[in-house]
């Protein structure tokens, strides 16, 4: 028996060391340690053995098993790649773990093709302070305190117990809309030509739904030179929808007031989320509202004119303005029927951009 355990220690390993695949490999450990093994069979036998026999074949019989074990566990590693355990072998040449990197949220990168679209018709590109003072929200904007007109713009205001000393007094709040800016960048350039636009973040006291949310984007333009017409303002915007969304861009445009603009217009486009069939997007309309234009109220050039320092004669000099809602456009770009979604922080949702 020590003969027969002897001759199947050497085959048994050879062909272990030489099997070249996993599938050998088990056939093996079947051949050997298998329930019908060769070795198994063995070692069931060591117990009819005499008595001076048994204990030393069955020592050499189970350190047998062991070393079976051992080299066809070995063997496996090899053939699967693994290291051994607690080998502390280092390979260079394997890639390193790749650190995850983030990237802009959609509205960054929507925001950033805004720009690129504005900045090649030759647009300068301001963003300006969320918070403004009623002043410039409002009034210079031709919204008169008490003008019906404050109501289509639920208001965050600001009470700061230092107010008196911080602003002289003067009403703060989250700016509503962009177009504080256009008589800031008035006061700034002075005087025309300007062609600018503003992008930055708006605030109003709204109740939320798929279409609505209180905090939003805004992109607002301004042109102001001589001989500037309505026709231009939609010839303008026509190109730069359709040079987002590409020549099946529909647009409407409606006559709407805002006390800033004189004509004031409206501006929708054809749903692209139900293709005009009516969605809880579009508030089953098949349209959807997406910017609010005109030409610069008489009085609000006069107000732009006084505040860059009257070097310009607001009657010679015309201009339109539009502001449009970044979201609103954003959701028809990507296809997303919730804007609440743009800033739920699911990752699910912003991974997908
Ligand atoms: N500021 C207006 C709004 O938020 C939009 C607008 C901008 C309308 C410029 C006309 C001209 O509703």
């Amino acid at each position: 028996m020590l003969k027969q355990l002897n001759k199947l220690r050497q085959t048994a390993l050879a062909e272990i060391q030489q099997s070249l695949s996993l599938d050998l490999l088990k056939k093996l450990e079947t051949k050997y340690l298998g329930r019908k093994g060769e070795l198994t069979k063995i070692l069931r036998q060591v117990k009819d053995l005499s008595a001076e026999k048994r204990p030393q074949i069955g020592r050499l019989a189970n350190k047998l098993k062991t070393e079976l074990q051992q080299a066809i566990a070995q063997m496996t590693n090899k053939l699967t790649g693994q290291r051994p355990e607690g080998s502390v072998n280092l390979d260079p040449t394997t890639p390193g773990q790749k650190i995850p990197r983030g990237h802009l949220h959609p509205i960054s990168q929507f925001i950033k093709q805004i720009e690129d679209v504005f900045g090649s018709m030759g647009f300068e590109v301001f963003g300006g302070s969320e918070v403004e003072t009623e002043e410039y929200n409002f009034n210079l904007l031709n919204f008169p305190k008490n003008h019906p007109a404050r109501d289509i713009q639920d208001t965050f205001y600001i009470q700061h117990p230092d107010q008196k000393i911080r602003t002289g007094g003067k009403q703060l709040l989250l700016r509503t809309q962009t177009s504080p800016m256009q008589i800031r960048i008035m006061e700034k350039k002075k005087k025309p030509p300007v062609r600018s636009i503003v992008l930055g973040r708006c605030f109003r006291h709204e109740a939320t739904d798929a279409g609505h949310e209180t905090t939003f984007y805004q992109c607002e333009g301004l042109v102001i030179d001589k001989k500037i017409r309505i026709t231009d303002l939609i010839g303008i915007l026509q190109t730069v929808l359709r040079s987002i969304f590409g020549k099946q861009a529909k647009i409407r445009v409606r006559p709407s007031y805002f006390p800033f603009v004189e004509p004031g217009l409206e501006v929708d486009m054809g749903c692209l989320i139900c293709g005009g069939k009516g969605c809880p997007a579009c508030k089953q309309k098949g349209w959807m509202e997406m910017l609010g234009a005109g030409m610069v109220h008489p009085n609000v050039l006069k107000n732009m004119a006084k505040l860059g320092g009257n070097q310009w004669n607001p009657q010679e000099y015309s201009g339109f303005a539009f502001g449009m809602g970044i979201e609103r456009l954003a959701m028809l770009y990507y296809g997303v029927d919730d804007i609440r979604l743009f800033y739920s922080g699911d990752l699910k949702f912003l991974k997908q951009f």
